[in-house]
């Protein structure tokens, strides 16, 4: 059959909202032509991203019925150790509210000395953490606590156009120079990004994680994996790299935590949950003082700021995550847009990865030159003709000002379609599809942005904008 179809079928559905063009228009302008800023409920098919959006099974949700609530000792924690134990396999496990909780306590214990008195003294300046590509969070967590995230992609993957089954993988010469460079007395720990959600949800193989970890050994440096879209990850390697094919998702993730000391992850992605994540490694000590920082914030160990039902709907959606038939329907229905994209002119970045297409803004809108934001010129067209919303991942997300006040643009100008796990039909795909089509039709006169209020850390969430004249 040559078919893919949905594994499951549709037991409970939520109505979405229609707006007209004009109403969409006065939505845009009241919302500073930030899609943060724009109300969920007036949004018909929302693209903003996969995290947290995923539809929960009937399993997942009679698990939430079935949580335990106690304080400590939860059973619902011990089936959620259990579970994260078999697939990632590191010695202790903490649950934490969601992914950028894992790399607060992990970026605040790393980039810290306790002083005589047990205060926490920050050593975070002069330090850097290389990875392929930090995500946005991990990024922001990092600069806070004083080091710098440095990003160390191969080459292919800066390129949007550029084909390679792997454009995840960190650049291996360009990593153990800068370990000779910097010292690694100041390179406390390096990571990596599976799938890379900045470079376009691109995989990583098993080769080049081995690599890492072999590198990271020689120098004594801690490996960590950020591990959101492990499951998809996984299939990659099982589908691009010899010898895997035969291998179940289940033995790849395994074998690609092995590498590894530790990792962050976001239940709100390869773990179908709508909140939670965690933090896991091997070393004692670390995991000793993690837990420290975990209870002033987040909760007691056994649920680090999580509901028991929460823990019981992330080991549920753990088991559902690893399975071939709906990895399979995952990665094929992610293609699918891309397929129809690619059809209709829109450049995007290839190969397609696993949970979105990545609109290459700069090719689309070439007029637009990126101090003037041309992923947000797409997202806020998307918005304008089809009540889309999307997300800029290019200079309003990764931009920087130099001494001189002026824009230092982000290596790609994308604008990412998120694709939230078991929640749109193909027929609201089309819909994306037909939009865009319209789109590009009228792409010769749209216009750029301005930003007129922005934040200091992670600008794109509140920032607003306003459109130029010309
Ligand atoms: N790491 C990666 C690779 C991510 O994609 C995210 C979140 C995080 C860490 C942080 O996890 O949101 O649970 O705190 N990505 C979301 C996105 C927000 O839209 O891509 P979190």
């Amino acid at each position: 059959m040559k078919t893919i179809i949905e594994p499951f079928k549709i037991k409970s559905v939520e109505y979405v909202k229609s707006t007209t063009k004009q109403e969409r228009e006065e939505i845009l302008k009241n919302s500073f032509y930030n899609p943060f800023l724009i109300p969920g409920e007036d949004v018909l098919i929302d693209l903003l991203t996969d995290s947290g959006t995923s539809a929960m099974s009937a399993k997942q949700w009679a698990g939430i019925l079935d949580g335990d609530e106690s304080y400590a000792g939860s059973k619902s924690y011990y089936r959620f150790e259990e579970v994260t134990t078999k697939i990632f396999g590191f010695r202790h496990i903490i649950p934490v509210h969601q992914g950028r909780a894992a790399e607060r306590i992990l970026f605040t214990m790393i980039l810290s000395d306790i002083d005589s008195d047990g205060r926490y003294v920050n050593v975070g300046k002069g330090k850097y953490i290389p990875s392929n590509n930090h995500f946005d969070t991990t990024r922001a967590n990092i600069e806070f606590n004083g080091a710098e995230a440095v990003d160390l992609v191969i080459e292919e993957g800066k390129h949007p156009s550029v084909i390679h089954p792997f454009k995840g993988n960190i650049d291996l010469e360009k990593l153990e120079a800068f370990i000779k460079e910097k010292g690694t007395e100041n390179i406390p720990i390096c990571m990596i990004t599976v799938t890379n959600n900045t470079g376009g949800g691109q995989p990583v193989s098993m080769e080049n994680i081995r690599s890492v970890s072999a590198i990271c050994k020689k120098y004594k440096i801690p490996f960590f994996i950020d591990a959101c879209r492990f499951a998809e990850n996984s299939y990659f390697i099982k589908l691009r790299e010899k010898g895997y094919e035969k291998k179940t998702v289940l033995e790849i993730a395994q074998e690609m935590f092995s590498y590894a000391d530790g990792c962050t992850m976001s239940a709100k992605k390869d773990a179908f949950a709508n909140i939670g994540g965690f933090i896991a490694m091997n070393d004692e000590d670390r995991y000793l003082e993690c837990k420290n920082l975990l209870i002033i914030t987040e909760g007691y160990e056994t649920y680090g700021g999580l509901a028991g039902r929460d823990m019981e709907a992330i080991a549920q959606g753990l088991e559902e995550i690893i399975d071939e038939s709906y990895l399979n329907y995952r990665i094929h229905s992610t293609k699918y847009l891309g397929d129809k994209l690619i059809k209709t002119g829109v450049p995007i970045l290839q190969p397609v990865g696993g949970h979105a297409i990545y609109v290459d803004a700069k090719s689309l809108l070439p007029n637009i030159p990126p101090e003037k934001y041309p992923g947000q010129a797409v997202v806020a067209e998307l918005f304008r003709y089809g009540g889309i919303r999307a997300v800029e991942i290019g200079s309003v997300m990764f931009g920087k000002y130099g001494k001189d006040g002026k824009l230092i643009p982000a290596d790609m100008e994308l604008v990412r379609l998120a694709i939230p796990r078991r929640v749109y039909t193909q027929s609201h795909i089309d819909y994306v599809a037909e939009v865009f089509e319209e789109i590009y039709s009228i792409k010769d006169s749209v216009k750029g942005y301005k930003i007129i209020e922005e934040p200091k850390f992670l600008r794109h969430f509140t920032a607003k904008f306003e459109p130029l004249k010309d």
